[in-house]
């Protein structure tokens, strides 16, 4: 409960305060998406080009219109079907967490927070309590940037 409205809300209240903020959205109803006023139309790069298709974070992300330093990774209605996609896939509870760590080591000026607004628990989906073991890249661990990967519940 308050998912969507936490993660919004703080990230927005971050960038405000002069941080740079990404927030994933991995819910295929996009609330994420649209309460920052990101597109999330079918077939927009999107976390689904992440996760099914092996996208780099860095292709999908997509500037905030109205809040400075606050990006968002889109989640369109593509994403309903990908669990069922994802099943033959070794290791699909990782593959988010992957990329963020791949994008955190390759970007030159990481987030300095990444929020992920999660759907409802089901199935594989990357809401199940395996993959946001997610905290912070090689990279934030050795230099400056303060990049966090939270999940709100
Ligand atoms: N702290 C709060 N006080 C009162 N209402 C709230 C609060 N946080 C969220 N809500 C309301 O609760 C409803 C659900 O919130 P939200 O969409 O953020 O939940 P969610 O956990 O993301 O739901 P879902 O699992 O469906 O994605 C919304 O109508 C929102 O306005
Ligand atoms: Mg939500």
């Amino acid at each position: 409960m308050g998912k969507t409205t936490t993660a919004v809300n703080l990230a927005a209240a971050l960038a405000a305060g002069g941080s740079t903020v990404l927030v994933i959205d991995t819910d295929p109803q996009g609330n994420a998406s649209t309460a920052l006023g990101v597109d999330h139309r079918a077939g927009i790069p999107s976390v689904y080009d992440v996760l099914v298709e092996d996208a780099p974070l860095a292709d999908v992300v997509h500037e905030c219109p109205d809040i400075p330093g606050l990006t968002c990774v889109p989640a369109t209605i593509d994403l309903a079907g990908a669990e069922i996609e994802l099943v033959s896939f070794v290791a699909r509870e990782m593959r988010l967490q992957r990329a963020v760590n791949a994008f955190v080591a390759q970007s030159e000026n990481p987030p300095d927070y990444i929020l992920i607004d999660c759907p409802r628990a089901s199935g594989c989906s990357p809401s199940t309590p395996s993959w946001p073991a997610v905290r912070s890249s090689s990279r934030s661990s050795a230099s400056t940037t303060r990049s966090r990967v939270s999940r709100c519940s």
